[in-house]
């Protein structure tokens, strides 16, 4: 065997044991997890999912990243920890575009990557996990056609005049919120009256919501694509005294969130997203333990309303 080939043949030796074997520092795995966000309940609980779930695994340390809702810097953490050989990477990036190219990175330099909730393009990566968004969008659409369908108004042969308030449309979720739910809606009678991108925050829902009380008399329901924004245009309803002639729907679910609302009426439904903590962590000990996992982990979801939420919800 030539020299080349020897050390080649060297090189893929170390690369197997690297994936399958030990630690690359100390006696411990070192999972990376970048977070592109802490500003929602949403993502300060799938963190604690993945702390909760790596804690019951001694052999496991994660070191987690705030990227406190900025494309470049994620970019950058993530770069930092492919710098410091971790051994497994999970993200939840904040954009798909601009965070592929750290995340192919990462995974041709030889370290598994678990993306989680928003997507990023292309392959280059080990698993994604998160819920169908498509799936919840259209059940929301469906959903929301048929409450409407039981207005007094729609009943007469009217029809309903709704807003969006969308999450960012460059993650993928926002985008297949939308685009499920206007599936669902096609054919309905129903006019979405004023959309907007309110790219997941709460304050920017709440100011979009302004705008569309200032130019809309009559507003039936609201589909914001997290209960964030479904709070932010609640909370902008109300300081207009028109909370009691409007509907408002949202994702997410948590209990502490969406559900409270739900109990509260603020919310008439709000349709879960898992966070994907706890299946992360078990999947990053299988690849961590040389066994191969599925391409992609779709979770399931449920919905709640002030009629069930009490029982736990309905599956989609
Ligand atoms: C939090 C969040 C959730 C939403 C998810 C989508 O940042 O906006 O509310 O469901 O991200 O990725």
């Amino acid at each position: 065997m030539s020299k080349h080939a020897l050390s080649l043949v060297l090189t893929l030796c170390l690369a197997a044991t690297a994936l399958a074997g030990k630690p690359r520092h100390g006696d411990k795995w070192i999972i990376g997890m970048s977070q592109c966000n802490l500003g929602e309940p949403w993502r300060v609980q799938m963190n604690a999912d993945i702390l909760k779930a790596a804690r019951a695994h001694p052999e496991l340390e994660v070191v987690f990243k705030d990227a406190q809702n900025d494309t470049l810097a994620q970019a950058a953490q993530i770069g930092e920890f492919v710098n410091a050989e971790v051994d497994l990477l999970i993200v939840s990036p904040k954009e798909a575009a601009p965070l592929t190219p750290p995340v192919a990175e990462a995974f041709r330099r030889g370290i598994p990557v678990v993306v989680l909730d928003r997507r990023v393009l292309g392959g280059d990566y080990t698993q994604f996990i998160g819920a169908d968004n498509r799936r919840i969008g259209r059940a929301a659409g469906e959903w929301i056609a048929r409450r409407l369908a039981a207005l007094p108004r729609m009943k007469a042969g009217g029809r309903a005049r709704l807003v969006e308030l969308k999450g960012l449309m460059t993650s993928t979720p926002g985008q297949d919120r939308d685009a499920g739910f206007r599936e669902a809606i096609k054919g309905a009678p129903v006019d979405i009256v004023f959309e907007a991108d309110m790219k997941w925050l709460e304050p920017e829902a709440r100011k979009e919501m302004e705008s569309a009380l200032a130019v809309n008399e009559q507003i039936d329901l609201v589909y914001a694509h997290n209960d964030p924004g479904a709070h932010g245009a609640y909370l902008a309803a109300k300081a207009a005294g028109r909370e009691g002639d409007i509907l408002f729907v949202g994702i997410d679910g948590l209990p502490q969130e969406g559900q409270a609302y739900v109990r509260q009426r603020l919310l008439a439904a709000s349709f879960e997203y898992p966070t994907g903590g706890k299946e992360a962590v078990a999947s990053a000990l299988r690849i961590l333990n040389g066994e191969s996992v599925p391409k992609e982990v779709a979770l399931e979801s449920r919905v709640f309303t002030p009629d069930n939420v009490a029982r736990g919800g309905d599956s989609l």
